[in-house]
């Protein structure tokens, strides 16, 4: 029988270098989206697809991600005196249950690789998720949830993925594609960060995978790959042709909000769609555009 999906790893120790001078003090997960730090998003995205058991692979640097989901008596206390009941509440939503969270630190930033592989011994035989927080998702079925969907029905190992434009295949990780069923592809290579000409397809493995334990023995080879890091692709390219191993077309909206415009972007998105500020950005964002249009073509203002 097919082992549950119940853990996830968070890669959180990377040093968030794409988005100095922001980062230099502060976590890059901890940047927010209107009102919530990027890691609370991955969070609630895996507690939505049935995750019980969440690791952090941490970092120095990172304390503000375990103070934002431990207790904070002040606040709290303050909240409670002034009876401002919604947002007690709010925080109160954040706290794990005793035993959910747990904290692992990786030493040094050697990759992406380095920092699942450091959770081998509390993840342990049997299948995991990674979510990498600052690949945002905007969807209907939260994107993990979906791939839980979809690896109950056919197992093995199943990576998100999307079309990216060929200039950009040297950001991804990307597939070398086999036969394709519906949102379905199967993979019968990856490659990380191919450059356009040599890329196996367009088709870009964005921050959310189910993976199989196997994956670990791979990572115990420790080879740096692309950028002298120790790269997942890699290890996960070992398993391809070994067992099922699939991309899946998610249905959704991607931001790679560890990148300052796809930030920008992710913030207006999901601004329009909040309730409270939601008609106010659109007014500003379309007065915005307008003042642009009147300074690209003045005689389209008039
Ligand atoms: C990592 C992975 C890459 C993947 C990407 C998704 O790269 O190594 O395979 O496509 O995340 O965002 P990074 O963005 O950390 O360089």
């Amino acid at each position: 029988m097919r082992k549950p999906l119940r853990k996830a790893i968070f890669p959180v120790g990377g040093l968030g270098t794409r988005f100095l001078p922001a980062t230099k003090a502060m976590p890059k997960e901890m940047l927010p989206v209107v009102d919530k730090p990027l890691i609370q998003y991955a969070v609630e995205e895996a507690r939505a697809a049935g995750i019980e058991e969440m690791i952090f692979v941490t970092g120095r640097g990172k304390s503000a991600i375990e103070d934002h989901f431990d207790y904070s008596y002040e606040l709290q206390d303050l909240l409670k005196e002034r009876n401002k009941d919604a947002e007690l509440a709010m925080i109160d939503n954040l706290l794990p249950n005793p035993g959910e969270f747990a904290y692992v630190r990786q030493q040094e930033a050697r990759g992406l690789g380095h920092a699942v592989w450091c959770a081998r011994n509390l993840v342990g035989n049997e299948p995991f998720a990674v979510l990498l927080a600052d690949d945002l998702v905007q969807a209907k079925t939260p994107c993990l949830k979906q791939m839980v969907e979809v690896y109950n029905e056919v197992g093995g190992n199943v990576v998100a993925v999307m079309d990216v434009p060929k200039a950009h295949t040297d950001r991804y990780g990307i597939l070398k594609t086999g036969k394709e069923s519906g949102r379905l592809v199967e993979a019968a290579g990856l490659v990380e960060k191919p450059k356009p000409d040599v890329a196996p397809s367009t088709l870009s493995i964005i921050g959310r995978y189910i993976l199989q334990p196997d994956v670990f023995a791979h990572l115990d080879q420790q080879t740096p790959g692309a950028g002298g890091e120790i790269q997942l692709t890699d290890a996960m390219a070992k398993m391809c042709g070994r067992g099922r191993f699939h991309g899946y077309r998610f249905e959704g909206r991607r931001f790679d909000c560890g990148d300052k415009a796809g930030f920008i972007e992710a913030n207006i998105a999901y601004a329009l769609n909040h309730p409270k500020i939601g008609g106010r950005i659109r007014d500003a964002v379309l007065d915005f555009a307008e003042q642009q249009v009147k300074v690209a073509r003045p005689e389209a203002a008039e």
